[in-house]
């Protein structure tokens, strides 16, 4: 079994022949990504991850977060962007939804810390985690990123206070360069035990490296069964498969067909809350792959249907530029089925017996064709079941389709160099060594 792609519902929108005459353009894309011939091409370390990752290197990922786990109530994930998003997606779509509840827990609560500088933020955190016992996974490629930078100081002298400078080195494990970086020169200085990521994979591509294996195995989801899931996605995305069974290529010629006939905002919809963050990380991957020269497609995403009681109304009605992926997950993990009422007051008998989730079938049915009829073309992407297979599936999906997509698009889809501006004002404005001349032309702006 594997996830499918259904874009019947753009047919309205663009023509299915049109998609299916993309499909040369689309897989000389891909090959420019197999042969590394296009822009960026030392960033396509990803592409070969799921194949290269060792059962040996699985093992010692899950031996360190077995380790944290004895040793933790709560295991703070301390990193932003690429280096939070995807083990934050993947946990929370396997996770309990009342986790951070559940008494009997087997693994420790993993939480977040230097996605944002919220001061209230900080302090609760750090309040929260005075009378725990917690491990720290601090990420940064760069190891200069000053979000968790900021966080990791924080908790680093809260271990510190708690637990003595000497017993604060099993406490913490940093995922950075090899070489470079204050992280690297702070690890090695201080003792911690370190995981690399790869020159050659982007943060945004790195989910499937130890900055999203190691959090995934510390909340205890099977990170063997996540690569394999990748793995069959490599191969089901292989230059040997037509265009028509690849579905990362049909995806890449679709959403840039729509893209050029008018459709500037794809919305990613999901009918399950727990896939939040999964759109949080596409939003990411998309985002910072296409946009730039002034162009890409503007990603957003929905909570279905709870978003249907307040975007629902500028989606079926609002201005007539966007198109909806809708990930559709086929079967719940849970059974759940609407009781019978001898009153029925409610007037809900006439589902009574039926499972909650034909309700939201019907709810997804009856969505689609509403906003189809809208004018909202729908791209529909199935996933079986939410598991770690089908997601290792999915993320490789999105990661091969997003590197075709950019260059259809004609942009480089592995730099960001426009994340660099604001991070250049901030450091000026608050007179970071080396930023004297920024600092003086920025205060004239002010
Ligand atoms: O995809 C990217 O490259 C970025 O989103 C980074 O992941 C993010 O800025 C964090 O960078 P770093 O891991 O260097 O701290």
């Amino acid at each position: 079994q594997k996830i499918s792609i259904d874009i019947q519902k753009t047919g309205g929108f663009i023509s299915l022949d049109e998609v299916k005459k993309q499909a040369g353009n689309v897989l000389a894309c891909q090959q420019k990504l197999h042969d590394k011939s296009g822009a960026g091409n030392d960033f396509l370390g990803w592409m070969e991850l799921p194949e290269a990752i060792t059962s040996e290197e699985l093992k010692t990922i899950k031996a360190t977060a077995d380790r944290l786990s004895e040793q933790s109530d709560v295991v703070v994930v301390t990193g932003i962007g690429g280096s939070y998003l995807g083990a934050r997606a993947v946990i929370d779509a396997l996770s309990n939804s009342f986790d951070f509840l559940m008494a009997d827990r087997k693994r420790p609560v993993v939480l977040y810390a230097g996605q944002n500088i919220g001061e209230d933020y900080s302090h609760e955190l750090l309040e929260l985690l005075k009378d725990k016992s917690f491990s720290v996974v601090v990420i940064s490629k760069s190891g200069t990123t000053t979000e968790p930078a900021i966080a990791f100081r924080l908790l680093k002298e809260l271990l510190e206070k708690k637990h003595g400078a000497n017993e604060v080195k099993n406490r913490i494990v940093a995922i950075t360069d090899e070489s470079k970086g204050a992280l690297r020169t702070l690890a090695d200085r201080e003792g911690y035990q370190t995981y690399v990521i790869p020159d050659d994979v982007g943060g945004r591509f790195s989910v499937l490296t130890p900055v999203g294996l190691l959090p995934i195995a510390v909340a205890g989801f099977d990170i063997e069964k996540l690569v394999e899931g990748a793995r069959d996605m490599v191969k089901a995305t292989a230059p040997d498969v037509s265009f028509e069974d690849n579905p990362a290529a049909v995806y890449a010629a679709a959403r840039n067909l729509l893209y050029q006939s008018g459709k500037k905002t794809e919305i990613l919809v999901n009918y399950h809350p727990k896939l939040h963050f999964l759109a949080e990380w596409w939003k990411q991957l998309y985002g910072e792959s296409e946009g730039k020269e002034n162009k890409g497609i503007f990603p957003a995403a929905v909570d279905f249907t709870t978003d249907l009681h307040s975007m629902g109304q500028w989606i079926q009605e609002g201005e007539r530029t966007i198109f909806e992926t809708v990930i559709s997950v086929e079967n719940s993990n849970h059974t759940v089925k609407v009781p019978s009422d001898k009153d029925d007051l409610d007037s809900l008998n006439y589902i009574a017996g039926k499972r909650v989730d034909e309700v939201n079938k019907m709810a997804e049915l009856g969505t689609l064709v509403a906003h189809v009829d809208g004018g909202v073309p729908n791209i529909r992407i199935s996933v079986p079941q939410l598991n770690e297979y089908f997601l290792g599936q999915l993320i490789f999906f999105f990661e091969k389709a997003c590197g075709i997509s950019g260059y259809v698009l004609g942009v480089n889809p592995f730099d960001q160099p426009g994340v660099e501006a604001y991070k250049k004002n901030m450091f000026a404005l608050l007179g970071k060594p080396g930023f004297e001349k920024e600092t003086e032309e920025i205060r004239k702006k002010l």
